[in-house]
């Protein structure tokens, strides 16, 4: 750190980042151009800076001087808990969203997030969630939604509420898009976000999530392998022998999520792919599948010419996560599908198996009512 650094009087909101980037070694005035005025990430200097901050969160990162307050809408979903919790044993203070009084308590409230139980694009909900919005250094939306007018509500409320401040102390607010094309609306809310003005606008584009519960790879191909491998025969799925995934795991997606947020004003207009460096062979996966679940085969289908998310699933996708490692040192660091299989296995089935209704004849010693 640099002595002659000028101290920080009181913390104010997003005091963090001037601290960190005012002690830098650059000479007077260049580091605080580089606050007010972000410039194109390319710059040797700005990238210096990153792999800087980079040392620094790793080497420290119990400093409670960094500690942000931040707000996750959706955080009970697949992407939405692991981030929030992420970012919550980072230190940082975390605030949650939920329609659900029970995942209030239980997923967000028993895990040190403070559950803001809400529903968007209502008056009630926004005016609850909007008022901590304006409090918090980072929004974080990991909503699951159709089209573009929900996220681009939520990210216009945010934006409305952006005027206090000077340029370091800009929200900074993350939307979760998808590398996949089966949904062009994406683009209209990426655009809009990416050029704000007010907000530092980024965007986290997941390749396909595994992991826990399985997310999108339940329907595609884990139920029904399970299902096959109860009743001993084979299931069938949707694909190509050359169709490749680029898959993520959903706690390796929370990390980088935790890195771009602490890294907010650095990164405004900046768009991250996140996905493992090497894609995995579909058929890999499904020979790793089968054996795991004994199932008896598979078979392969084309996918429907009328459903874009087949045809998505289908197509071979191979991504170069570069920018998120180049720029936050961020690398995953689970075991790939295929190689962590018999984890991702067990950890499936018991999702899979808690979430089942047992019915109450099916329960030893019960008889099934007549109809
Ligand atoms: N999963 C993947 O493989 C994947 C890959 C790439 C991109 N994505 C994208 O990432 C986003 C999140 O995905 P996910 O898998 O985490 O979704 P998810 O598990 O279905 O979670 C969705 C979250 O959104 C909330 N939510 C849903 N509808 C809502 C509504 N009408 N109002 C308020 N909250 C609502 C849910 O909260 P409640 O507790 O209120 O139900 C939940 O917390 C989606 O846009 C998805 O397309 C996902």
């Amino acid at each position: 750190m640099d002595a002659t650094a000028p101290r920080r009087q009181e913390p104010q909101r997003g005091h963090w980042r001037r601290e960190k980037c005012t002690s830098l070694p650059l000479p007077t005035g260049q580091a605080k151009r580089e606050i007010q005025r972000p410039r194109p990430v390319h710059s040797t200097q700005l990238t210096l800076l990153l792999y800087h901050i980079s040392s620094e969160h790793n080497n420290n990162n119990n400093n409670n001087n960094s500690t942000m307050k931040v707000l996750v809408l959706g955080a009970t979903g697949f992407i939405g808990l692991p981030v929030a919790l992420t970012l919550s044993r980072a230190g940082h203070v975390v605030y949650g969203t939920t329609r659900d009084a029970k995942a209030a308590r239980k997923l967000l409230a028993q895990n040190e997030i403070h559950p803001l139980l809400v529903t968007l694009a209502t008056e009630r909900g926004d005016s609850v969630w909007g008022k901590i919005a304006s409090e918090v250094d980072v929004v974080i939306d990991t909503i699951r939604s159709f089209d573009a007018e929900g996220p681009l509500k939520s990210f216009r409320l945010v934006e409305a509420l952006a005027t206090r401040g000077g340029p370091a102390q800009k929200i900074t607010y993350i939307y979760t898009g998808s590398v996949a094309e089966d949904a062009p609306w994406r683009w209209d809310v990426e655009k809009e976000i990416l050029a704000s003005d007010k907000v530092n606008g980024i965007v986290i584009r997941p390749g396909v999530l595994y992991g826990r519960s399985g997310a999108t790879l339940e329907p595609f191909l884990l139920a029904p392998a399970y299902d096959a491998g109860k009743a001993g025969t084979e299931f069938e799925t949707i694909g190509y022998p050359e169709t490749r995934l680029s898959l993520i795991h959903q706690d390796d997606l929370a990390e980088l999520f935790l890195r771009v947020a602490e890294r907010g004003p650095l990164l405004k207009g900046q768009a991250f792919t996140a996905a493992n460096a090497q894609s995995e062979r579909w058929v890999d996966i499904l020979d790793a599948v089968q054996r795991v679940s004994g199932a008896k085969g598979y078979r392969l289908r084309a996918p429907s010419p009328d459903m874009p998310v087949e045809q998505t699933w289908a197509t071979a996708a191979n991504l170069r996560p570069s920018l998120a490692l180049s720029l936050t040192g961020w690398v995953p660091r689970k075991p790939g599908l295929v190689d962590g299989i018999e984890s991702y296995w067990v950890a499936f089935v018991a999702h899979y198996e808690g979430r089942k209704t047992i019915a109450a004849w099916e329960l030893p010693g019960v008889t099934r009512p007549r109809t």
